[in-house]
């Protein structure tokens, strides 16, 4: 294993030493298989790759002040993972096997979860995608299942550091009865050229409205959006965006700390009127926006001081890298420890 600078890590990929995989083939699951190989090797006609039958998660492990290993609500993952598989007729993995490999592929990879004091984590992404051939569109008979890992540092090279978005009415992310509320392939190569003119724009992100009326926010790239106004966590309901299991959680949060929360459709134009906003997820925990631009309308919404996360921000991501660290109380039982 070559040095890691573990402070100064990306979030990109670092080869680990062992990946776990499990078939599925004349209906049941392989015995989960642990490899060193970083190759796939799948049917030329697999569904995977033609007709995008495919999702992945992402989940972290932490390693705590105590030298334990944490992994954060995988059982989450799991059932999302189920629906996702549920919702583009793949076959499900169940959830003894998707634990069994998290678990496998972080204990194969222990030295490549970053000190406490480097603040990273280790990000966990199980995959599964149909790899028996088919020509016309339909499900696959066979699925590949796959868990590797990497080290990772934060997702928006700014960290905890406010970042500005980019409103994009030009491109839509998901259809509103589409697949935006699935973890699967789809969403994000739709994403993707809306996402390289945001970055070419100096923006962390696109903030993508609902893609029917385009009048309320749905989410941003790779994280859900969340707002404080007042005493109140505000956050979108809507069929077209991932059910994100930091928000889940920062919601339970909030709550814990006497916020009231509010999961409804936002307009847009309420922009105007939060306190603070930020994104949130697995990859970008909380990070705070500090300026989103319209740029069809050239109007920019401005949230606070540009340079400092807000407080009711602050407290709740204290609160959550407190839980995944171990220095906080695991008062909801969120945490499997290794
Ligand atoms: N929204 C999208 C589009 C995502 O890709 C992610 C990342 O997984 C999230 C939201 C956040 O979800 P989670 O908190 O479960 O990681
Ligand atoms: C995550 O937060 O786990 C994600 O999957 C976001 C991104 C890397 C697509």
């Amino acid at each position: 294993m070559s040095k890691i600078d573990w402070a100064n890590l990306s979030f990109s990929y670092i080869k680990t030493d062992y990946n776990v995989r499990s078939y599925f083939k004349d209906g049941q699951w392989s015995d989960l298989e642990e490899t060193t190989s970083e190759e796939l090797t799948m049917h030329m006609a697999a569904t995977g790759v033609h007709y995008g039958q495919q999702s992945f998660e992402g989940l972290k492990a932490f390693k705590g002040k105590d030298g334990k290993v944490r992994i954060f609500r995988m059982e989450e993952n799991a059932k999302r993972l189920q629906n996702s598989a549920d919702g583009i007729l793949m076959q499900p993995v169940p959830t003894e096997l998707f634990n069994k490999a998290v678990v496998r592929a972080v204990e194969l990879n222990l030295d490549y979860v970053p000190p406490y004091e480097s603040g990273a984590a280790l990000y966990i992404r199980p995959l599964l995608f149909g790899s028996g051939p088919k020509v016309g569109v339909s499900p696959a008979d066979e699925y590949t299942f796959v868990v590797f890992v990497t080290p990772v540092g934060p997702y928006f090279k700014e960290g905890f550091k406010p970042t500005k978005q980019m409103i994009s009415r030009e491109f839509d992310r998901a259809a509103p009865q589409g697949t935006g509320h699935l973890k699967v392939g789809g969403n994000y190569a739709a994403s993707m050229r809306a996402g390289k003119i945001a970055h070419e724009g100096g923006y962390s992100s696109v903030l993508y409205l609902d893609s029917k009326e385009k009048k309320y926010i749905d989410e941003a790239g790779p994280a859900n959006f969340f707002a404080i106004k007042g005493n109140k966590y505000i956050t979108p309901l809507s069929h077209s965006i991932l059910p994100s299991i930091t928000n889940m959680s920062l919601i339970q949060l909030a709550k814990d700390m006497g916020l009231e929360v509010e999961r409804r459709k936002v307009e847009l134009e309420e922009l105007s009127e939060f306190d603070e906003v930020g994104a949130c997820g697995t990859a970008a925990v909380i990070s705070p926006i500090g300026q989103v631009d319209d740029v069809d309308n050239n109007k920019s919404y401005c949230f606070g001081d540009p340079n400092i996360a807000g407080e009711i921000s602050t407290k709740l991501y204290n609160k959550l890298r407190g839980i995944q660290y171990g220095d906080e109380p695991d008062n909801h039982g969120w945490v499997t420890i290794l």
